[in-house]
Parts: structure tokens; sequence; C-alpha cells
């Protein structure tokens, strides 16, 4: 399977890496866009859309993002969420309740260079 951008894969050379992405933190999310590796979604609905209907299969895609939860990659189908707009927004309001308030303004975290 010919993947965009291999990820993991490309550093290791292993074909199970391929297409593998660290998992980000999700603290701050609401302020840290554009989402994903190489920055596709613009907003938080975006990504929970992706979530709910826009997965594409490949063979290491995560078990927890296939129908069938048994640990293995591969063998089930590609898992779809299938949303409600109520479910959709009440996901992005958890993601907005992730935002620290204090560390976005404290000075000791203000310059990445000290
Ligand atoms: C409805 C459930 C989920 C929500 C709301 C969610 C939310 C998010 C968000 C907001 C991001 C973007 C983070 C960023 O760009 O800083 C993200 C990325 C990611 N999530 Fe999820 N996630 C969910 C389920 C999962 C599951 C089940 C897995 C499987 C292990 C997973 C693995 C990842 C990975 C690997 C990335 C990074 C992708 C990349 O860099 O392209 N997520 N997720």
């Amino acid at each position: 399977m010919a993947y965009t951008d291999q990820g993991k894969g490309a550093f290791t050379g292993r074909a199970a890496d391929r297409g593998l992405f660290k998992v980000p933190t999700l603290r701050n999310i609401a302020v840290t866009g554009p989402y994903m590796h190489d920055g596709r979604f613009a907003t938080l609905m975006e990504v929970v859309n992706h979530y709910s209907d826009g997965v594409a299969d490949h063979p290491n895609l995560h078990f927890r993002l296939e129908t069938l939860d048994d640990g293995q990659a591969g063998e089930a189908e590609v898992l779809r969420l299938d949303l409600s707009q109520a479910e959709k927004e009440a996901l992005v309001a958890f993601l907005h309740t992730l935002t620290d308030e204090e560390v976005l303004v404290d000075e000791k975290y203000s310059d990445p260079f000290k």
C-alpha cells in the first residue's frame, strides 16, 4: 500500500510502522491547531468529523479504530463512529475543557528557548 507520509516507518524502515504517528497530548488542544501531523484540520469539529466517518483503512490501522476490538490490526473493518450532531458538539465541548488558562499566560512557560 502507498502512503503519502510513512510516519514512523520512514525512520525505522519497518513495514509494520508505516502510517503510524505519535499520539499527541490533548492538553490545551483547543488552542493548538491546526491538527494532526500535517495540520490537515483547522478545527476540532473537523477532527471529530474525521473520527466519525473519515478514517481511512490501512494495514497498520490501530485496533481501537477498527470494528473488531481484538487487539490485532488488519483483520476487521475501519470503525465508523457515525456520531450525531449533538455527540460531535459534546466531544468538541469536552476537548475545550482541556484548556489550561493559567499555563497559557504563565511567564515561566512563555519562552521555549530559556
Ligand atoms: C472520538 C475519539 C477521539 C478523539 C476526539 C480524538 C481526538 C484527537 C485530536 C484532537 C487529535 C489532534 C491532536 C493534535 O493535532 O495535536 C488527535 C490525533 C491523533 N489521535 Fe485521536 N482522538 C480520538 C480517538 C483516537 C483513537 C481511538 C486513536 C487510536 C490509537 C487515536 C490516535 C491518534 C493519533 C495517532 C493522532 C495523531 C495523528 C497525526 O499526527 O496525524 N485517536 N486525536
